[in-house]
Formats: C-alpha cells, structure tokens, sequence
C-alpha cells in the first residue's frame, strides 16, 4: 500500500458544508460563492447557515442574535481562571485552556444529543470572543468589559477590547473577516475536530483538540507571523522586493503565501484586500497594507521566475486588516478560532450524524526480531 504523509488528495468522507476549487481558486459555503458571502451577509447569518444548510430569514435571524446575546456572559470560574494566567501567557494556549474550562461548568458537556450539541455550538461562538478580549484585557492590567445586547458579534468584540463602541465600518470589516474564516473544507484543524468527534467524545474537547491544532505556523497561527514578517521587514528598512529575494535566496518561506489546496489566488484573499481599502477610506492609516501591497508584487515577480504557483492567502491580508483596527498580533490566530468555530461545530454535527471511528494506519519501518536484554546489559 502506498504512503501518503500528508494526507494529500485523500477523501475521508462527504460534507455539505464548502467546497474549495484550488485550481480556480473558488471557494463556497453550503451553494454560495464566498465573494457573495463576504458582501452580502453577516458573520451571524453565515454561522446559521453552516449549522442549518440554508440562510436564515429575518425571524430566525433575530432568535439566533438573542440566543448569543444570552450565552455571552463568562462564569466567575472562567473569568478567575483568566485573571489566574501569567501576564505573557501565549494567547493560543490561554484560549485553549478557558475553553476547555468552559465544559467544567456546562452541564450539558457530555450530552451528544443533536439539540445539546446545537446548543454547545451557539455557546462556544458566543463565549470565545469574551474570552478573548477578557484575557486581553486582564494582560494589560485593565478589568473585561461586559459583552453588550442587540450588536454583532464583530461589534460587541472590539466593544469589549477597547471599551468603547466600534465605529460601524471597522465593526462591518471584522464582521466580513469573520465570514471569510468560518468555514474551509477539511482543513487540518476542522479534521482534528472530526478526530476527536468521532471517538464520540464531546464538543468542547473536539473543538479544544481543533484549536491546539489551528495554532500552529502553518496553519493559523500563519497570520502572526505575516505580521511580525512585515514588521522586520520595515524595521529593517530594507527594499521590500529586496527583502523578499533575499529571503527565497535563504530558501525561507515567505508567509501567507502558499496553500496546500489553492494553487490560484485565495478568494478570501481578494476580498479582504478590497474591504481593507473601505477602512482607509474612513482615515486610518494605509502603511501596512501599502507594504503588504509591495510583498506581494515582489512575491509575484519572483513566483512568475521560478514558475510556482504560489498566491497570497488569506492571512496575508488579514494581518495588515488587524493591525489597522488596531488588534494586538497574538489575537489574530484567537480571532480566526472564534469565526473558524462555526465551520468546526457545523461539521461536528455531521461527524456525529453520521459517525465512523477515524482510525487509519502507518507503514512499519522499524526494526523486527529484537530480544529485551536485562537491563544492565543494554
Ligand atoms: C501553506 C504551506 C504549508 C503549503 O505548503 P505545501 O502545500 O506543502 O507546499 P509545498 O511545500 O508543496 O510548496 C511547493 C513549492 O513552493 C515553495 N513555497 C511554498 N510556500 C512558499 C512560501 N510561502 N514562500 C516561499 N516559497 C514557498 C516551496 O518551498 C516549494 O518549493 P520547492 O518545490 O522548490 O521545494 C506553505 O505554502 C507555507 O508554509 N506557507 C507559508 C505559511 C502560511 O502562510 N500558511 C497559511 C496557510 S492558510
């Protein structure tokens, strides 16, 4: 049997939920091109339709906003147990730990029935922007702000960050940076998900084992690092077409470039770009995405030369949009666990629907035949 180490081109199984054309760089949600999405939708009703396999109507709309708005809230136990983290703690790790504490106090956390699992689902998505911004704010010596009532999730999170109400287009550029990372085929993070699920575990650990596995560098964790990429470059205050062919000369991977399935432009991408220059419009400051704008015409120059297909993804923009609006580098992997959460609970719900253990095997290469010498003769 052959090996595949990646697990590149295997079909583990059927979804509803997106479909990605690598080719052609296509991406869509339950039948709806992510362009349209990200235009024409909010984060909220992009979460219904990935829990429900259709878009809401304003009615149903309304009932999933209230049932949010009363999940947002953290128990006293979370919040201690944020206040009880060191001041440098990673942000990735102290997410991962309050969610996982998040089970202690939900009664239902070992409840796999299809309504609880829908319930854990609006929980989660609720609470981990709170977390988020609580533990942000508790770094920096400054008490968490109590989520607000009738906002969008996006609004209500740089509510809580800042302490004061997001103008509208900032809180409609998050809202659109939401809908582009909710949901992404079977990507390593949502397969981790599945894992977990599938031993018929609960939820929470499956979206604990989901966000361990999106903080890493070639996967979430690629948006930190496309930040502190642009910023030693303008600290170095080298040329940045300079900065990009000396660092392909070093065989060093440029980040957020490149995907394992899109070998075109990542739609995600194009759009972003396109909301991060309505931001600017409204005044703010043009220099990262004027540098990244730079990265990425050297990074097409030296890609044509060498004959890769390798585009800007998704991160790439994001990290210049997060910084605009003003969010600390470390939050932009815990931002992409807060939007990307609907996408893992939506296939949650059809790993559970339709379960098998996900069990494959590895290839022996090892040694054969040994005998245990006692041990003070090893
Ligand atoms: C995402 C990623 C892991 C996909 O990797 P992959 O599918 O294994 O791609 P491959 O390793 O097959 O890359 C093909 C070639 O392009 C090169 N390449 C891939 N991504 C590159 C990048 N970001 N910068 C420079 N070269 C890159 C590889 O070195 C390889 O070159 P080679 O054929 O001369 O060895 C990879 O592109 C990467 O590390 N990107 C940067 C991190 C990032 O942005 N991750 C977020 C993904 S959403």
């Amino acid at each position: 049997m052959s090996t595949n180490t990646g697990l590149e081109g295997v079909v583990i199984g059927q979804t509803e939920l997106s479909q990605i054309n690598g080719e052609l760089g296509e991406l869509i949600y339950v039948g709806y091109d992510i362009d349209d999405l990200a235009r024409n939708t909010t984060f909220e009703e992009v979460a219904f339709l990935l829990w429900n396999l259709r878009l809401p109507n304003q009615a149903e709309l309304d009932g999933l906003k209230q049932e949010l708005d009363a999940e947002r809230g953290l128990s006293d136990e979370v919040v201690a147990l944020l206040r009880s983290f060191p001041k440098d703690a990673d942000a990735m790790a102290a997410l991962r730990t309050a969610v996982s504490a998040l089970a202690l106090t939900d009664p239902e956390a070992n409840d796999n029935s299809t309504e609880a699992n829908r319930r854990q689902a609006i929980r989660l998505t609720a609470k981990m922007p709170t977390i988020i911004a609580a533990f942000d704010r508790i770094r920096k010596g400054r008490e968490p702000v109590d989520p607000q009532t009738g906002v969008s999730t996006a609004a209500n999170f740089l509510y809580m960050l800042n302490g004061e109400e997001a103008e509208e287009l900032r809180a409609r550029t998050l809202d659109a940076a939401l809908v582009l990372h909710a949901e992404h085929g079977m990507n390593a993070s949502t397969f981790a998900a599945r894992v977990t699920a599938a031993t018929l575990s609960d939820i929470y650990s499956a979206v604990v084992s989901a966000i361990g596995t999106l903080k890493g560098a070639a996967h979430g964790g690629a948006n930190t690092r496309v930040m502190k990429m642009l910023d030693a470059i303008e600290s170095s205050g080298t040329d940045p077409a300079t900065w990009v062919q000396e660092a392909l000369e070093r065989k060093e991977r440029v980040m957020g470039f490149g995907h394992r399935v899109y070998k075109a432009t990542d739609p995600r991408a194009t759009v972003l770009r396109e909301l991060a220059d309505q931001i600017m419009e409204g005044g703010q400051e043009t220099r990262w995405l004027d540098l990244s704008d730079r990265v990425r015409e050297a990074m097409s120059v030296e890609m044509e030369k060498s004959g890769k297909k390798i585009y800007p993804n998704v991160d790439f923009f994001s990290a210049s949009v997060y910084t605009t609006l003003g969010i600390d580098t470390d939050l932009f992997t815990p931002i992409f666990a807060m939007s990307r959460v609907t996408g893992w609970t939506a296939h949650l719900f059809e790993q559970y629907a339709n379960n098998r253990l996900i069990r494959p095997k590895a290839d022996y290469v090892g040694p054969r035949g040994l005998r245990v010498a006692p041990i003070a003769e090893r």
